[in-house]
């Protein structure tokens, strides 16, 4: 007789944030508006292939002779130039850093928390609320315990500075602190200047190792603002973790184009510490995906392409902002948002609003009330903005 294998396992509850592309695909109404996924989206609501991509690509299909394998590191080439693009060429030519290629963000930071896990089960990972969704899994996948920190207020839409620090206090030493290196997902709120010098000062005092994730870089105030507080912590810390991805500022997100970077503090451990990330990342997807980061790598490594690809940036970027500040401009008790960065901003709405708004309005949002604000349009500003209006207080 046949024995299921998989009789016992219970339906999971489906993504919410996937499942809004496939509710939003379905919705027939003309004047829908889709804020859900992180992508930009240009004044036509598409995200085109960026053009300095395309060029990179022709001459990928062009140049490249093999896709014979390259080994754990992936794209050594592309793993030099984004660790020059997000840590300057001091810090990443230092030798007490380890660089690997992952699939995109999401694999570096799973790849973070396995290492974390390995080197110590019982460091406790420190994260702000809300985050990115995917955060709890991630750190849940590898057996790492969470807690949380005050980090946004939704009643003034600003960070609550003194409640994490107070919640921080309690952190010991060796725990992880989780921070977001720009554009944080999902608020957009971002820490002054003199506030990342408090957090690099208490990573100090209280020996706490911090994981970036930099998700977004110069998406936020452009490429040297946004790298400017990611560097500051890894030159000032013994030892320190950047998860870094090109899914967003490259425009390549299906390509899943991304890399790790973990500063230790003696290079025996480096040494130590590459193995451990070649051997996890062996076991989870042996080698990473190498077309994306190959296109990167072209990018990055040409003056010309490189110049096609900042500008690109700068539109991106630029569009978001102006976007942010019609938002402000129109609801003002929105006008928080025009200083936050990134693509997203979190409503004060309800849950019941959300849906409300999807269901009224064809407004497309995550449950949480998140928007991506590459998501409005100059077209489309005066219907979000109507149907809005009425949920705010
Ligand atoms: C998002 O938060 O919308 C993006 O980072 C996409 C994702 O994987 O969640």
């Amino acid at each position: 007789m046949h024995q299921s294998q998989f009789g016992s396992l219970a339906q999971q509850a489906p993504d919410s944030l996937l499942g809004l592309i496939r509710l939003f695909q379905e919705d027939q109404r003309p004047h829908k508006i889709d804020l859900g996924v992180g992508i930009f989206r240009d004044d036509q609501g598409l995200t085109p292939v960026l053009g300095a991509i395309k060029a990179a690509e022709r001459i990928l299909v062009e140049q490249q002779e093999s896709k014979s394998y390259l080994g754990p590191v992936g794209d050594s080439g592309f793993v030099d130039l984004t660790a020059r693009l997000a840590l300057g060429d001091d810090l990443a030519t230092s030798p007490s850093l380890v660089g690997l290629q992952t699939p995109g963000g999401n694999g570096a930071l799973r790849l973070a928390f396995e290492l974390l896990a390995e080197a110590s089960k019982d460091s406790a990972v420190w994260v702000g609320s809300p985050t990115w969704m995917n955060h709890f899994p991630l750190i849940a996948s590898t057996g790492l315990q969470s807690r949380h920190h005050h980090f946004y207020d939704p009643a003034t839409l600003r960070i609550d500075f003194d409640g994490m620090m107070s919640d921080l206090a309690s952190a010991k030493p060796g725990d992880v602190l989780l921070l977001h290196g720009c554009c944080h997902n999902p608020t957009g709120a971002s820490f002054s200047s003199t506030e990342w010098t408090e957090l690099l000062a208490l990573c100090q005092c209280q020996g706490l190792l911090p994981l970036i994730d930099f998700a977004y870089h110069g998406l936020g105030d452009g490429l040297e603002a946004d790298a400017a507080p990611v560097r500051m912590f890894v030159e000032n810390l013994p030892e320190a973790i950047v998860a870094y991805s090109c899914d967003k500022n490259f425009g390549m997100y299906r390509d899943r184009v991304g890399s790790l970077f973990v500063k230790a503090a003696t290079l025996a451990q480096a040494d130590a510490v590459r193995s451990q990330l070649f051997g996890t990342a062996r076991a989870m997807w042996s080698m990473p995906p190498d077309h994306g980061a190959a296109a990167c790598r072209i990018i990055l490594s040409s003056s010309e392409l490189r110049s096609v690809w900042q500008e690109e940036l700068n539109t991106m970027r630029e569009r978001i902002n102006g976007l942010r500040q019609a938002v402000a401009n129109s609801l003002p008790q929105l006008s928080a948002i025009a200083n936050q960065r990134g693509l997203f901003s979190l409503l004060p709405v309800s849950t019941d609003a959300v849906r409300l708004l999807r269901e009224e309005s064809a407004i497309y949002m995550a449950p949480d009330g998140r928007i991506n604000i590459a998501g409005l349009s100059e077209a489309n500003l005066p219907h979000f903005v109507e149907a809005i209006s009425g949920y705010l207080g």
